[in-house]
């Protein structure tokens, strides 16, 4: 009986001791990543568009590894797209902010480049927790106006979906998205996007008059649901 506490505790130590896919996932190369939690056929690096066969190619990498070039396309596609949606909100716009936020660590990108090198789309995800929960944050996706409704932000958002599903114990793909952007919200509900638990509520201020936050949260569970026999 001894013993078997013994080893009861000893194999509970041992649990603990073991790293989270989280940080086991943050902690890979853009190669292992793409290896293990990709796992893309050969022909992922072009994305055809469909009505018109031209080819653009796909590139995953992380935030560190962005040219100064790539960076600032994707910053200026951000502001162009949602420029407005940021200043309307409470949120406000801050260069420098969002910048830093696109800078930070564990934050990966897929870009989406024409045939002269020119970004014309792209995403950013993070393996993180939210809420004690392991999830797959999807920062960023923005595609230039030409490419919009074209099936790109569907392909990228597919990617970011198998990407969460080959993470063990990851729960779901999350998102944050400003209420002013309805063309956002109809397409990630298209997606099977549904508003998170831990989207911010109503607020009733005291003389009765009702706040609406002016963001959503909205995520969509795993297949698994973050259920992994060899963490859980
Ligand atoms: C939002 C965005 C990434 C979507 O990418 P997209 O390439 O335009 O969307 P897709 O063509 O892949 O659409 C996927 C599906 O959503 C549907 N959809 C997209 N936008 C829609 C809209 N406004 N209303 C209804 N359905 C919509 C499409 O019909 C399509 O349905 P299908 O699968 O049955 O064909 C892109 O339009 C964009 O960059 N918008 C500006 C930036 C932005 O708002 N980003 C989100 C910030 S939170």
């Amino acid at each position: 009986m001894a013993e078997d506490q013994s080893n009861e505790s000893s194999s509970k130590a041992r649990q603990s001791q073991k790293i989270h896919p989280i940080a086991i996932a943050n902690d890979k190369t853009d190669d292992e990543f793409i290896r293990d939690y990709l796992k893309p056929s050969p022909e992922w690096a072009t994305w055809l568009r469909p009505l018109t066969q031209k080819p653009y190619s796909l590139e995953f990498l992380s935030s560190h590894e962005l040219s100064k070039d790539d960076f600032k396309a994707c910053f200026d596609i951000i502001e162009l797209t949602s420029g407005a949606d940021y200043k309307s909100s409470s949120v406000g716009w801050h260069p420098a902010m969002k910048k830093k936020e696109m800078k930070s660590p564990d934050l990966r990108y897929i870009l989406v480049k024409d045939d002269t090198g020119t970004v014309k789309g792209f995403t950013s995800l993070m393996p993180t927790f939210e809420n004690h929960e392991p999830v797959l944050y999807c920062y960023e996706v923005h595609l230039t106006p030409d490419l919009q409704g074209s099936g790109l932000g569907k392909h990228l958002m597919a990617q970011l979906i198998a990407i969460a599903e080959n993470i063990p114990s990851t729960k779901k793909v999350m998102l944050t998205c400003f209420t002013s952007n309805a063309n956002g919200l109809k397409f990630y509900e298209k997606l099977g996007f549904t508003k998170d638990e831990f989207s911010p509520r109503d607020r009733t201020l005291r003389g009765g008059k009702v706040v609406k936050p002016d963001y959503v949260i909205l995520s969509r569970g795993t297949a698994h649901g973050g259920a992994d026999g060899d963490w859980n």
